[in-house]
This record gives C-alpha cells, sequence and structure tokens, in this order.
C-alpha cells in the first residue's frame, strides 16, 4: 500500500467514526514556548485537551507534519528519523480508552489487513483496564501484552499527560537477535501506534491534576507503517525515502568506495536530512545560530558532510525536486515554496563550503599541535565554536590522518557553553518562570496610570516581605497599566510611588501567561508586600515604542507589497529610540 493510500485509509476511517479531519498544522509552534519544533500530532491540541479552548469538535482525526531532533546523532541507522508523520485521531471528553483501542485494532486488522496474530500491544503496569480492553474488544490475550513502566506520555515539561498502549507489530524471526526479546527491547517488534489515555495536566512544580474531562490522542508513524505494508526492512526502503535515496546515489561518485556500512549510512542520513529540511524551510525555518535556525542550519551541515563524502555531484540542491514529488502533493507548501526552499539550501550549502575551506586551514594548525595522536577538546571546540567547523568533520578528518578527538573534553565545554547561553537569557527575571505568580489585571491599553497594590515581591525567584532604598526587585501588582515585553516590543518604564516612597520601573515582562512583573529599583522608603501603590507607565517611552512598532508594520506591508508573499518576517526589536527588523528573502535585494 503506498504512503499515500495510507494517509487516505487512516483519515477516510476516522471521518467515517465522526471524527473532523484537519490539515496538519505548521512545523512551527503557535503560542507554545515550550517546544521548539511541533514534535507530536497533538501538540497543536494542547489547549482542547486542557479545556483553555473548545475544539471545532469532540474527535478530530489529523496527519500532522512532525520533527524530533533528540536522535539526529543517530540518524544514518535503519530506524532512526528527525521529520515524520503522525496519523492521529483524537477525542476531547468523547470517548476513552474502550472505544481507542477497539478503532485501533479494526482499523489495523480490516483496513490495513494486518495479522491480529502479530499484535503485541503493550499497557502501563497501573492499567488493568486496557488489559482487560484488549482481552475483551480484539481477543488478545493477557500474555501476549507487556506491562512496562515506560508506558506514559506527555508533550514536554507541562500539559496533558497519561498512560499509553502501544501496539507493536512482530516483523518476524528475521529481525530478532534469537535470544526471546519481548514488545519494548530489540528490532523484532515495532512500535507503530500509540494510544495516550490524557487524564491529567502536569504542572510547573512538577505535580499532576487531573483534567476536567479525559482525551484520548494516538500517534501511528506514517513512515512505520508504510515499511509495515510495504514489506520493506527499514523506513528508508519506503516509497517516502527511496527515491530520494536513489536520487543522492545516482549522483554519488564515491559511493562503492565506501568501507562497510558507511555508503548506506551516508545515503540514509542525506535522505532524511534533506527531506527534512526542505520540510523546515517550507514552513519558514531559516538557518541561523540558535533555535530552529540551528537545527536546521545542522541538518544542512551534516547533510553537506555526507555529500562530501560520498562526491555527490551538484550538492544538495537538486534534491529539492525528488523531496517535492515525494511529499509535495500532501503538502502544498512544499510544492509552492520550492524556489524559495532551493535558494535557501544553495545558500546554506555555499555558506558552509566558505566555512570549510577556512576551518580546513586552522585544522592543520590543531593537527600538529596534537599530542599522543589525541586532538584536545579544547582545540576541537574552538575549531566548532569560533570556526563553525563541525565536530563530525574534524573527527572525519582527523581519523582518516589517523588521530583521535577527546570527545568528552569537548562534550564538557559544550556543556558549559549551554549553561551559560541559559543563565544570560534568564538573568533579570530569574526564578519567575517557575514561581506560581499571582494574575495581574492589565489596564494598560487605555490609561497610563493607575492605583494597585503589591502582591508578590520576589528576588531570584525567592519571595521577600519588603526591598528598601537602592534595592532591584520583582513586583507583581493586582492591576497594572505596564504593558509587558511581547512581540519584540520592549517592556513599559515608568515609576511606583507611595506615601513617602518611589521605585523606578526598569522593564516589564510577562514571563507566566496573566501575569506580569516590573522590573523595579527602590529609589526611597520601603516597598513592601502589600503596599497600595500608585502605578505610572512613562509617556514619552510608550509614545516612542508605540511609534516604532507601527514603523515596523508599515515596512513588513512594503516589503510584501515589493517582493511578495516570500518575505517572511524573522523578528523585532522596537523599542522607544528605534526599531529592527528582521526577514528572509532568498535573493540579493536589489539597490533602491
Ligand atoms: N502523542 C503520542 C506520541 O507522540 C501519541 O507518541
Amino acid at each position: 500500500m503506498l504512503s499515500q493510500q495510507i494517509r487516505t485509509e487512516f483519515l477516510n476511517f476516522f471521518e467515517q467514526h465522526g471524527h473532523l479531519r484537519v490539515p496538519s498544522a505548521p512545523l512551527i509552534p503557535r503560542d507554545d514556548p515550550s517546544l521548539l519544533l511541533v514534535s507530536a500530532g497533538m501538540v497543536p491540541f494542547k489547549a482542547y485537551f486542557l479545556g483553555q479552548k473548545v475544539a471545532p469538535q469532540d474527535r478530530l482525526t489529523s496527519c500532522q507534519k512532525a520533527f524530533r531532533a533528540t536522535d539526529i546523532d543517530e540518524v544514518g541507522d535503519l530506524s532512526h528519523d528527525t521529520f515524520f508523520e503522525m496519523l492521529g485521531n483524537f477525542s476531547f471528553g468523547a470517548y476513552f480508552k474502550a472505544e481507542a483501542i477497539a478503532y485501533a485494532f479494526e482499523l489495523l486488522t480490516r483496513n490495513f489487513g494486518l495479522d491480529p496474530a502479530r499484535l503485541y500491544p503493550s499497557v502501563h503496569p497501573s492499567d488493568e483496564t486496557s488489559v482487560q480492553l484488549w482481552e475483551k474488544v480484539a481477543g488478545i490475550p493477557a500474555e501476549r501484552i507487556s506491562r512496562l513502566e515506560e508506558n506514559f506520555w506527555q508533550a514536554g515539561p507541562t500539559g496533558p499527560c497519561g498512560v499509553d498502549s502501544e501496539i507493536y507489530f512482530d516483523l518476524g524471526e528475521r529481525f530478532g537477535s534469537g535470544q526471546g526479546e519481548r514488545p519494548g527491547q530489540g528490532e523484532r517488534y515495532l512500535e507503530i501506534w500509540n494510544l495516550v489515555f490524557m487524564d491529567s495536566e502536569q504542572l510547573t512544580d512538577g505535580s499532576t491534576v487531573p483534567l476536567a474531562h479525559p482525551g484520548v490522542d494516538t500517534g501511528m508513524g506514517l513512515e512505520r507503517m508504510a515499511m509495515v505494508l510495504q514489506g520493506c526492512d527499514s523506513i528508508f526502503d519506503t516509497d517516502l525515502f527511496a527515491p530520494i535515496q536513489e536520487d543522492f546515489a545516482g549522483r554519488a561518485s564515491k559511493l562503492a568506495e565506501q568501507p562497510g556500512d558507511q555508503g548506506a549510512r551516508h545515503l540514509r542520513r542525506l535522505s532524511d536530512h534533506a527531506r527534512a529540511a526542505c520540510m523546515l524551510i517550507a514552513d519558514g525555518v531559516v538557518p541561523s545560530n540558535e533555535g530552529r535556525g540551528y537545527v536546521l542550519r545542522r541538518l544542512l551541515r551534516r547533510a553537506s558532510v555526507s555529500a562530501l563524502s560520498l562526491g555527490v555531484e551538484g550538492g544538495l540542491a537538486p534534491c529539492v525536486s525528488t523531496v517535492v514529488a515525494v511529499l509535495g502533493e500532501t503538502y502544498s507548501e512544499l510544492a509552492s515554496g520550492a524556489e524559495r526552499v532551493r535558494a535557501v539550501i544553495e545558500q546554506e550549502e555555499v555558506r558552509f563550503e566558505e566555512t570549510l575551506s577556512r576551518g580546513l586551514e586552522h585544522f592543520e594548525e590543531v593537527l600538529a599541535s596534537a599530542e599522543g595522536g589525541t586532538i584536545a577538546g579544547s582545540a576541537a571546540f574552538r575549531l566548532h565554536d569560533t570556526f563553525g567547523f563541525p565536530l563530525e568533520v574534524t573527527e572525519d578528518l582527523a581519523s582518516a590522518r589517523g588521530v583521535e578527538i577527546d570527545r568528552e573534553g569537548v562534550e564538557r565545554l559544550l556543556k558549559v557553553q549551554r549553561e551559560q547561553a541559559r543563565a544570560s537569557r534568564t538573568i533579570s527575571l530569574a526564578g519567575t518562570a517557575e514561581t506560581d505568580l499571582p494574575p495581574t489585571e492589565f489596564v494598560g491599553y487605555d490609561q497610563l496610570e493607575a492605583s494597585g497594590q503589591v502582591r508578590l515581591l520576589l528576588r531570584q525567584g525567592q519571595p521577600l516581605d519588603r526591598a528598601g532604598a537602592g534595592e532591584e526587585v520583582e513586583v507583581v501588582l493586582d492591576v497594572s497599566p505596564f504593558y509587558a515585553e511581547g512581540g519584540g516590543q520592549v517592556g513599559d518604564r515608568g515609576a511606583l510611588t507611595w506615601g513617602d516612597g518611589s521605585a523606578l520601573v526598569l522593564d516589564t515582562r510577562a514571563p507566566q501567561a496573566g501575569a506580569r512583573v516590573q522590573h523595579c529599583r527602590v529609589l526611597e522608603g520601603e516597598l513592601r508586600q502589600g503596599q497600595d501603590v500608585r502605578a505610572t507607565v512613562d509617556r514619552e517611552h510608550r509614545a516612542g515604542c508605540a511609534a516604532h512598532h507601527s514603523a515596523t508594520h508599515l515596512l513588513n506591508a512594503a516589503l510584501h507589497h515589493r517582493l511578495g508573499e516570500g518575505v517572511i518576517q524573522r523578528g523585532s526589536l522596537v523599542s522607544a529610540e528605534r526599531a529592527t527588523f528582521d526577514f528572509s528573502w532568498p535573493h540579493p535585494l536589489s539597490e533602491y
């Protein structure tokens, strides 16, 4: 069964069972700062599970684009990938375990024709109900069901969660180690579908509370299902990857000379990374040195390294048309954005080649100074950090010259770098994201002054009773006219005054929805918990911000007008004095 038929069969089945079919959301999550990229089918529906928003219908079904970067270093083996498609059915209080299990069993055995004797469910050890349901609904006896502690699912550090029941397919003895493995271990049993029984919400402090309406979130990996239904040995042999691999193989002049399985590994990595990069770019991600842009840059650089190793003529960019042939019909944004996708990849490849040639000179120096056949961690780290030279390139080149790199040393330095980056981001409002903040009523759209009461004083996330002259504290008021930093616009400044005291408001932020924190320096008197204050916004500062905010909208509109829809806003900073506006456009701009 072709992958397109699998998608259609799945979505039709759930539509026939009263589910509304919804299109895939983009890979860049909307309104969800806890995730870099959409990593599961349920991500766009989090608010429905939590009861914060009402779903268009209480049962939905979708084929969602998803990306998981956690295993990026493993890609190249037979089973790992980064971009994938997740087929799912979702219930927001409409049905729970019994129906979810019945639907899954019917679809797998009737529509997809899988032999029930090859299906092996697993459940959480606490979930006796699901064991009984599998027996009752599907006739699968309790002894075929594994009880696994890891059968619990949540999308991120906070949000909806619950125990799950995974369905494994027995690929047959050929895939086994011959050591009697069970589902959840080894290669023989492939997890094809996960049914999550969402009944709780995980809070920031790690505790959980029950959901008002328990629901169901399921995820079937399309690539794995295609592997099963097309009788392939790996996802890379399915119609979702094979044409892309063939494209690269046909242009790889050094494929035959690769030792062992190196050639095949490079091809798998190339096809996964190229496919994923196309999908990310089509959704508006551009290569950069941080966040999702960095994920994309890493994919393209790793793919470039493989392309160089295999001597792929023309590099990565020519594969865009093949990726479009595979996925463009399903994802029209890919088909319509193909030219831009290709331009971004080409540009990044050129940039990477420059980096490589610069880095090579430094690599030679580093190699010359390597002692005892090992390149010091600090030297490899510097190549990576200062010259953008990927570690795997350093490793490959070094090993070709019989030298190793101190990988542990590099990892230690990378960790320090990550910690530093994290610390610098949280400097002023340290701890406020983790503390439960009281809500603030925001009145600043139509008034620049308001009376309020201090509900909470914090320093480094620790509550305190009072702060004296000269001290800097975070202040949460019950009512506030201060606009919080957001959408690139800096937070309001101003003053708090009371009886015999005053404080400057240096910045305002909203670290949690509905809460706002004023970062203040007390000038005179003592600011106390419970104090009634007069809050005054700095008018000039606000007016300057408003003017610059309007300017960015005008600029954005003008760019769209002149250049068309391919212009994507990447970010902007709006302050009282100036505004900056970043945008991506895959071609050079002409002189005006
Ligand atoms: N959200 C569940 C998963 O990703 C279905 O496995």
